[in-house]
């Protein structure tokens, strides 16, 4: 079944567990979006919202400013979709839209993945592939300095000779955080 969190095509309490995975903060109601999820769940049943980096991850150890001026690029690549409220912002307030939507007990549990040279066929390729090339791909390049920019390159690009998926002492920190509750009985 594929279709609108908001509005899903199952009767009351049709469900026992619900994942809503690096969602909620793309929806313009997160509070309605918890509600329906409520809607559709069982009484008794688990309600599990994740949402990465709630913290900001580490995935240019050593280069912190470039990290950080990286991550306010994404914000402002993303804030078309997000308006006036960022990803990030809205990642942070899930609590807030799950207590909102009439959840009082919600846990607050973070997980760290790490990962360190040599690294797995798989790690490399997201690493490469998803976070360097696509997430801090040409897409950033109109939002960064024309320094931040070549420093990017030196760093991420795997025919860079200083590329540091190449060194033996890379290593990445990425965080994710699941909302879980119950629904009441
Ligand atoms: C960052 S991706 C996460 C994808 C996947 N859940 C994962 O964990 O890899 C965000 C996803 O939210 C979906 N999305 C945005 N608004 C939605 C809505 N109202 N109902 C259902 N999915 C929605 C988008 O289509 C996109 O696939």
């Amino acid at each position: 079944m594929q279709g609108d969190g908001a509005a899903i095509a199952a009767a009351d309490t049709t469900f026992d567990w619900v994942w809503c995975a690096d969602t909620l903060h793309h929806f313009d109601d997160p509070v309605a979006a918890v509600r329906e999820f409520l809607r559709v769940l069982r009484p008794g049943g688990g309600l599990y919202v994740k949402e990465s980096q709630v913290l900001p991850a580490l995935f240019l150890p050593g280069y912190p400013e470039l990290e950080r001026q990286l991550q306010r690029a994404e914000v402002q690549f993303h804030q078309p979709e997000a308006g006036p409220r960022s990803f990030q912002e809205r990642r942070q307030r899930t609590l807030e839209a799950m207590h909102a939507a009439g959840l009082t007990a919600v846990q607050v549990r973070t997980y760290l993945v790490q990962r360190q040279a040599p690294l797995d066929a798989a790690t490399r390729a997201y690493l490469q592939e998803v976070v360097f090339a696509r997430n801090w791909g040409p897409r950033l390049r109109g939002f960064l300095d024309a320094e931040a920019w070549a420093q990017r390159t030196v760093l991420c690009d795997p025919a860079s000779p200083q590329a540091l998926l190449h060194r033996p002492d890379y290593y990445c920190i990425y965080p994710f955080t699941l909302f879980v509750a119950t629904r009441p009985r």
